[in-house]
């Protein structure tokens, strides 16, 4: 006897639009493009050097000479545009290598413009990879000094721009700071720089392979009195409307696959750019689990990063960036 309520040709028939890959193309509703990703990469002092990250496979410290041959094999691949960070020779308690011109992040945004001036290169702005304490800004006490750390911000992403960086991505989560950095961009004559702010950032285990990468692992406490608590979404909110407030052209969330309903949200209240990371962690997981056979790696980068563009990003920051973009055009 029949007990389903409604009949065979009666209830929706949803398999009939995915029975040949055509169709199922023709269907796509999102796709990636190699345009809207942005490669990170890991600048470092010396020249011929290459360091690699033991939790991030595929991904190396690199001097300034070889990030200039990164980022013409991103180009190559059709990603347009990559994030430096910077590894100084010397720490101190003020991150004071951050600003200076000798920087490899300086040198690198100025080799990699006069090599390839298509190549479209952002910055990171903080200063937990200059501080020998880790922290992203300068300690009073037992914590960050918003504040006095402000300053620094602004000169940091002013060298940067000096340098010939097209855009500025401030990662500190001290409140004010893009605010800071737009004044003083603007001060310098850089009012065509924009700001993307890593708007929505959560303090979060994901972030553990980039501090082995960055070598800027905070050497007390942690760094829950600036960034966001994961339990949260709500303030992501006004983390991202005081960006906005402050000028910033993007925002961001990071990190993005345990947080795809912030980008979601995000993506539907604001009419700015929305920009999420894929970070070092997302990374990690995915190619140790490929490498240990227990998923396709592959099939998974892919999946994560069509997952974060469906839930709304329109930029992806992911170390992933050049692989994909070659699978992407392999077809
Ligand atoms: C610097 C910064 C971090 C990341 C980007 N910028 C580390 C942190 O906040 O500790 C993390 C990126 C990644 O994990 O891939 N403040």
């Amino acid at each position: 006897m029949d007990n389903s309520r409604m009949k065979s040709d009666q209830y929706p028939r949803l398999r009939r639009m995915r029975r040949n890959a055509t169709l199922r193309d023709m269907l796509d509703e999102n796709r990636l493009f190699a345009s809207e990703f942005i490669y990170p990469m890991f600048v470092t002092t010396g020249a011929g050097v290459r360091t690699p990250i033991e939790p991030m496979p595929g991904i190396d410290q690199i001097s300034v000479d070889l990030a200039v041959e990164e980022a013409q094999l991103a180009l190559d691949a059709g990603v347009k545009s990559v994030i430096l960070f910077g590894l100084p020779d010397e720490k101190d308690a003020t991150g004071s290598r951050s600003s200076s011109p000798d920087e490899a992040v300086q040198r690198a945004v100025s080799e990699i413009k006069k090599s390839s001036p298509e190549t479209y290169v952002i910055t990171d702005v903080c200063l937990c990879e200059y501080t020998d304490h880790g922290h992203c800004g300068i300690i009073n006490g037992n914590d960050v000094d918003n504040d006095a750390t402000l300053p620094l911000l602004a000169e940091t992403a002013v060298s940067h721009a000096e340098a010939g960086a097209d855009m500025v991505a401030p990662s500190a989560m001290m409140d004010g700071q893009v605010a800071a950095i737009r004044a003083g961009l603007n001060d310098s004559g850089h009012a065509d720089v924009p700001v993307m702010g890593y708007s929505a950032k959560y303090a979060s285990a994901f972030y553990g392979p980039f501090r082995i990468a960055a070598d800027s692992a905070p050497q007390f406490g942690d760094r829950r009195t600036y960034q966001m608590a994961h339990s949260k979404g709500r303030e992501a909110m006004r983390e991202i409307e005081a960006d906005l407030y402050e000028g910033a052209d993007i925002i961001m969330v990071k990190p993005a696959l345990a947080y795809l309903d912030v980008i979601k949200e995000a993506s539907m209240r604001f009419d700015t750019p929305v920009a999420a990371y894929n970070v070092s962690g997302e990374y990690s997981m995915v190619a140790a689990a490929g490498q240990a056979g227990w998923l396709d790696r592959e099939r998974a980068m892919m999946e994560v990063l069509t997952s974060i563009k469906r839930a709304g990003a329109d930029l992806i920051i992911t170390y992933s960036a050049i692989e994909a973009a070659r699978i992407i055009s392999r077809g």
